[in-house]
């Protein structure tokens, strides 16, 4: 179980980007991180990867625990062989390398029985990166580089694998084939940290559920109660539960922080 208590961020001296977030990821299941551009989502993932230094943001109180082991002073790389791996915003694959070299990379940390067995869950979850894996990773479909991304952070075999708007950019073909990958990921025992604007989809894949504003918790519950929650479906499901369609946040965003005290 992935812990986060009364955790606050800052960057710098002027922004404070985190302040006293709680939740708590449970074994086994996905949890979805909804909220508008800027309410700290990317922000709570890498304080748990361990890279939110990389950022110049610091955690000044709070803490992050994996079961007992508290992971908020480690760094990046023992967080990862600790089982919890992050996908970044944009994706961040080396676009220079070939498929399978991103691969390799990914499962640096691990034996090579593991890498062995991992490779092939790869393979079996995204078979396009088996048949491409000779080419390079930049000449690659937006769709497939994000399955790239995903592919790489599993050759490392984690317990818990953070997302970061896997859905950005791509068409909705694509995001669903990646919603039905995420939930197989999720079958085979990796735990989920979904952080999505597109809070259709990740309602959809995610068991439970966390909406952040201003760096707050805004709303938490189980998917299906968020989803039939006032607020969200306006703010978030564009005003019917049948809608598929995600409003533009920038009017009803207010009303929603008048209502939460956010
Ligand atoms: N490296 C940084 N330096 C300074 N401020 C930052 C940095 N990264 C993020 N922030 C600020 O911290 C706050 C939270 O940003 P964060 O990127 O976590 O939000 P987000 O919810 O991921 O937004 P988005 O949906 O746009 O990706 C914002 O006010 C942002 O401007
Ligand atoms: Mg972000």
């Amino acid at each position: 179980m992935l812990n986060v208590r009364d955790l606050h961020v800052r960057y710098g001296r002027s922004v404070a980007a985190l302040h006293g977030v709680d939740l708590a990821v449970p074994d086994d299941g996905v949890l979805a991180v909804l909220g508008s551009n800027g309410a700290g989502k990317s922000t709570l993932l890498r304080t748990i990867s361990g890279t939110l230094k990389l950022h110049r943001g610091v955690v000044t109180r709070g803490e992050v625990r994996l079961g007992e082991t508290r992971i908020d002073k480690l760094d990046p790389a023992s967080i990862v062989r600790l089982g919890v791996v992050g996908v970044p915003e944009g994706r961040q694959i080396f676009t220079r390398m070939s498929v399978d070299e991103n691969l390799r990379a990914g499962g640096i940390s691990t034996s090579a029985e593991q890498r062995v067995k991992a490779r092939k869950r790869v393979h079996e979850l995204f078979p396009v990166l088996a048949e491409r894996g000779r080419q390079r990773a930049g000449l690659l479909s937006g769709g497939e580089q994000q399955m790239l991304a995903i592919g790489r952070a599993l050759m490392s075999a984690p317990q818990v694998l953070l997302l970061d708007e896997p859905s950005l950019g791509l068409a909705p073909k694509v995001v669903e084939q990646i919603s039905g990958i995420i939930r197989e990921i999720h079958a085979q025992g990796t735990s989920v940290v979904l952080v999505e604007q597109n809070a259709v989809m990740a309602l959809n894949v995610a068991d439970h559920a966390v909406v952040l504003e201003v760096g707050r918790v805004a709303l938490a519950g189980k998917s299906d109660e968020l989803s039939r929650s006032e607020d969200v479906q306006r703010l978030y499901l564009g005003g019917h539960a049948e809608t598929h369609t995600v409003t533009e946040e920038a009017g009803p965003r207010k009303h929603f922080l008048s209502r939460w005290g956010g």
